[in-house]
């Protein structure tokens, strides 16, 4: 059986470049890639760019790219995606180029942004990826365990759940269902990938007027969670969630507000998982300290 290996890049439109161009550079410590006049390219590491923010009024997520690894194993994936009843396709030439890649199928998700898959990048950048010089560490946790996660806003939660583990095939790490008051529960699962970042997919039913609750991207140095949330802070820039911890991923992180209204949630030393060892558990709080909230995701 085919698998998704990681959770590559991501596309979202937005109505305000420059506004994201400096936010990964000047905030988040991204590098930035020349994608021509009408997107900007967000670099982590060697790829041609991992966060791709195209010009569009949507201000919200609208691809989220996968990696199968291997042009075989992408072939099997979609074949059997196809057995599935699943309504993927193939994309021209000319978007698998966009995307840097050599073959791209693509397939709608019932929440309304579209999945890719390919198998491998192409076009790495000569200069092996500058990053910003705001980064005091070696940069952003990436390679096999793909660029981080995303957690988009559940419409038929149960539904969607299946949707992810029956026909994407992604594996269930875990669930946090938090008592917010007598019969009231906040309540997100989990997923991963078969590299085992604790999950590169979460969903959960949260009011919320976009797709995309909040991106997560993951530095290699702990001391770039706290000088980027100082940054944020400085530059005026809403923090959704205070510096805390999460008890199933282990990520220490804090959650600011994008340029285009969704979160990005930066963090540090999140669990990869060991299958052999792996025991999934039901948490009953979203973060075992910190994480005070200080408005909702979206105004
Ligand atoms: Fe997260």
């Amino acid at each position: 059986m085919a698998e998704l290996q990681n959770l590559a890049y991501l596309v979202a439109a937005a109505s305000d470049l420059a506004a994201w161009r400096s936010f990964g550079a000047d905030i988040v410590g991204t590098g930035v890639a020349d994608t021509g006049g009408r997107s900007v390219g967000l670099r982590l590491d060697d790829h041609p760019w991992r966060l791709l923010i195209e010009q569009g009024a949507d201000d919200d997520l609208t691809h989220a790219g996968w990696d199968l690894g291997t042009q075989a194993a992408l072939e099997e994936y979609v074949d059997e995606l196809r057995a599935k009843g699943a309504d993927v396709h193939e994309e021209s030439a000319d978007r698998a180029l966009d995307r840097c890649v050599e073959r791209l199928f693509s397939l709608a998700d019932p929440l309304g942004y579209t999945h890719e898959f390919f198998a491998g990048r192409t076009g790495e950048v000569a200069d092996g990826g500058k990053l910003s010089p705001v980064l005091r560490g070696p940069g952003f946790i990436t390679d096999d365990l793909g660029i981080g996660h995303i957690l988009p806003v559940a419409k038929n939660y149960e539904a969607d759940m299946r949707w992810y583990r029956e026909v994407l095939g992604l594996r269930y790490s875990d669930r946090i269902r938090q008592e917010m008051a007598p019969g009231i529960y906040a309540d997100a699962t989990f997923f991963h990938t078969a590299t085992g970042r604790h999950h590169s997919l979460a969903t959960g039913a949260f009011p919320s007027p976009k797709r995309l609750n909040h991106l997560m991207l993951e530095y290699r140095d702990m001391n770039d969670v706290g000088l980027a949330c100082d940054r944020a802070k400085k530059a005026g820039i809403p923090i959704v969630l205070e510096l805390g911890h999460h008890p199933n991923d282990q990520m220490f992180s804090f959650y600011m507000r994008t340029p285009s209204g969704f979160g990005i949630e930066l963090g540090y030393g999140g669990v990869v998982i060991d299958e052999a060892t792996w025991e999934p558990q039901v948490h009953p709080v979203m973060s075992d300290w910190g994480h005070a909230r200080n408005m909702e995701m979206v105004d």
